[in-house]
């Protein structure tokens, strides 16, 4: 498919104040599925201390080279954050490296930005430009307890988190700044195949959240080996077959699960995306913002 450009591209951001939920991962298989269905495609970097997505890219770029295949690249760009001491002045210079990395990557069709799993400010920042915001969280009350706190016996939502408050935050700047609305997408991640009481349980207290906090739930990845061992070659499961790799039943089952994940999130490119409603603050969120 020939490239498709579009005047201003749309921003998917990965977020999540928890280390090691699936940011990156979630990251490169977006990436990959928006390359093989033509677009063009830019990646930044707003880890680049720990430089997960940039190895991945890395990776991939050494996999085409070594072997000989044709695989599609993203645009990379890691934005290293700020060493100026004066905190002010080292946020001005992240918001302008930030802006500068955008305004370069404007002939995409779609950006994808993956986030520390920190509150730093390049990660706000980050999540200031989302068109899409995805949180990828694991199946555990610890990481629900990273968008709020939850009662133990009723597992009622009490307050929302420091995190959904920044969301609400940003979705706040990101309205005044252009008008325009941040959807919040929140997909569980490493799903067990074995159906657990703490899942059940887990997906009860989601759903509540949802409403209260204003986010959609999207389906997740399940639990696979695979999602880890692709990453030395740069690889996600879009490529498998296109890379000359066997494909397997358990490659298959899980490119499902990327595909429906794209699907759910409802992802178009700018140009055939109609105007979005204007997000309303959740009467629970908005009392903390
Ligand atoms: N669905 C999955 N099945 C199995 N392993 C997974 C899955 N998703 C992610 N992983 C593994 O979990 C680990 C953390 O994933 P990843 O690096 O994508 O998370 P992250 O949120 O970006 O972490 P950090 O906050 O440290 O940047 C990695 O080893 C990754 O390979
Ligand atoms: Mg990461």
């Amino acid at each position: 498919m020939a490239d498709k450009k579009s005047a201003r591209p749309h921003i998917i951001v990965l977020g999540n104040q928890k280390g090691g939920t699936g940011k990156s991962t979630t990251a490169m298989h977006l990436i990959a599925s928006l390359l093989h269905r033509g677009f063009k495609v830019g990646a930044i970097d707003l880890d680049a201390r720990q430089g997960t997505l940039t190895r991945y890219v890395q990776n991939r770029r050494a996999f085409v080279k070594r072997k000989g295949v044709a695989l599609p690249l993203p645009e990379l760009v890691a934005v290293q954050a700020s060493e100026v001491s004066d905190r002010k002045a080292a946020e001005r210079e992240e918001n302008e490296r930030l802006g500068e990395t955008l305004e370069g990557l404007s002939a995409c069709a779609f950006v994808v930005i993956d986030t520390a799993g920190n509150a730093d400010h390049l990660s706000r920042l980050g999540h200031s430009h989302a068109d899409t915001l995805i949180t990828p969280m694991n199946d555990s009350f610890i990481d629900l307890d990273l968008l709020a706190e939850i009662d133990p016996e009723t597992h009622k939502v009490i307050r929302p988190s420091q995190y959904s408050v920044m969301v609400w935050e940003q979705r706040k700047v990101r309205a005044v700044k252009d008008r325009g609305t941040i959807d919040w997408v929140v997909s569980r991640n490493r799903i067990s195949s074995i159906a657990s009481r703490n899942q059940k349980r887990i997906e009860g207290a989601l759903a509540e959240l949802a409403r209260r906090i204003g986010f959609r739930l999207a389906p997740g990845f399940g639990e696979r080996v695979i999602f880890r061992e692709l990453f030395l070659n740069g690889l996600t499961l879009l490529d498998v077959k296109d890379s000359g790799e066997a494909l397997t039943m358990s490659h298959v089952a899980a490119r499902q699960e990327v595909r429906a994940l794209l699907d759910a999130i409802g992802l178009k490119a700018p140009e055939e995306a109609e105007a979005a409603p204007t997000a309303r603050a959740p009467a629970e969120v908005a009392a903390y913002a």
